[in-house]
C-alpha cells in the first residue's frame, strides 16, 4: 500500500493553492476517510481510494470552477507514478479515470471510481452543498448514517487527526477557509 506522506508533501509542493483551503489538506484528509469507510461496504481498490484522496485536487488552479484540473491531476498521478508510488497498470488506469472524471458529476461503471467520487461528494458541505442522494453513486453513500456523517464533518470542517499524525502537517484554525 503507498505510503501517502511523501505523496501528500511532493503535492503541497507544487499545489498553488493554500494548504489549508477550500481543496486543500483538510479536504483530502476527509476524503481519504470517507473513502475508506465506503470501501468497507463497496469493495473499492483501497490503493485507489488513497491516492484518489490526495490527487485528485492536487492541480486545481483556483477553488471555484476549474474544468481541466481532473485531468491535471491525473497526469500528475502518471508523473509521480514509479516516483513516489508503484500500482499495476490495472490500478492506476482506475485513478487515472477517477481523477479525470471526478470534475464532471457523473455516475461511473466501476465500483472503485464511484467510490473515489462519492468520497469528494460527501465532502461537498464544506462549501455550504448537501450532497444529494440522487447525485451518489453508490448504495453506501446514500445511507442516512454515513451520509449524516460524512456531512456533518465537512460542514463543520472537521481536521482529521491523521492530518498531524500520519502527514506531520499543522493545520492552524486561521487558515481552514
Ligand atoms: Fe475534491
Amino acid at each position: 500500500m503507498p505510503d501517502l506522506k511523501p505523496i501528500v508533501h511532493a503535492v503541497l509542493e507544487q499545489y498553488v493553492l493554500p494548504p489549508g483551503g477550500t481543496h486543500g489538506v483538510t479536504h483530502w484528509a476527509r476524503v481519504l476517510e470517507n473513502g475508506l469507510r465506503l470501501a468497507q461496504s463497496t469493495g473499492a481498490n483501497l490503493e485507489v481510494v488513497r491516492l484518489f484522496a490526495v490527487l485528485h485536487d492536487a492541480c486545481r488552479m483556483n477553488e471555484g470552477i476549474d474544468d481541466k484540473h481532473g485531468r491535471r491531476a491525473a497526469e500528475l498521478a502518471n508523473a509521480f507514478r514509479g516516483k513516489w508510488f508503484t500500482v499495476s497498470d490495472e490500478v492506476f488506469d482506475l485513478l487515472y479515470e477517477a481523477c479525470v472524471g471526478h470534475t464532471d458529476g457523473g455516475i461511473a461503471q466501476n465500483v472503485t471510481v464511484r467510490t473515489c467520487w462519492d468520497s469528494d461528494r460527501l465532502d461537498l458541505g464544506r462549501v455550504g452543498i448537501c450532497p444529494e442522494p440522487k447525485r451518489l453513486c453508490t448504495d453506501a453513500a446514500k445511507r442516512p448514517e454515513i451520509l449524516k456523517w460524512a456531512d456533518g464533518r465537512a460542514c463543520f470542517q472537521v481536521v482529521p487527526e491523521l492530518v498531524k499524525r500520519d502527514w506531520g502537517i499543522d493545520i492552524p484554525d486561521g487558515i481552514r477557509r
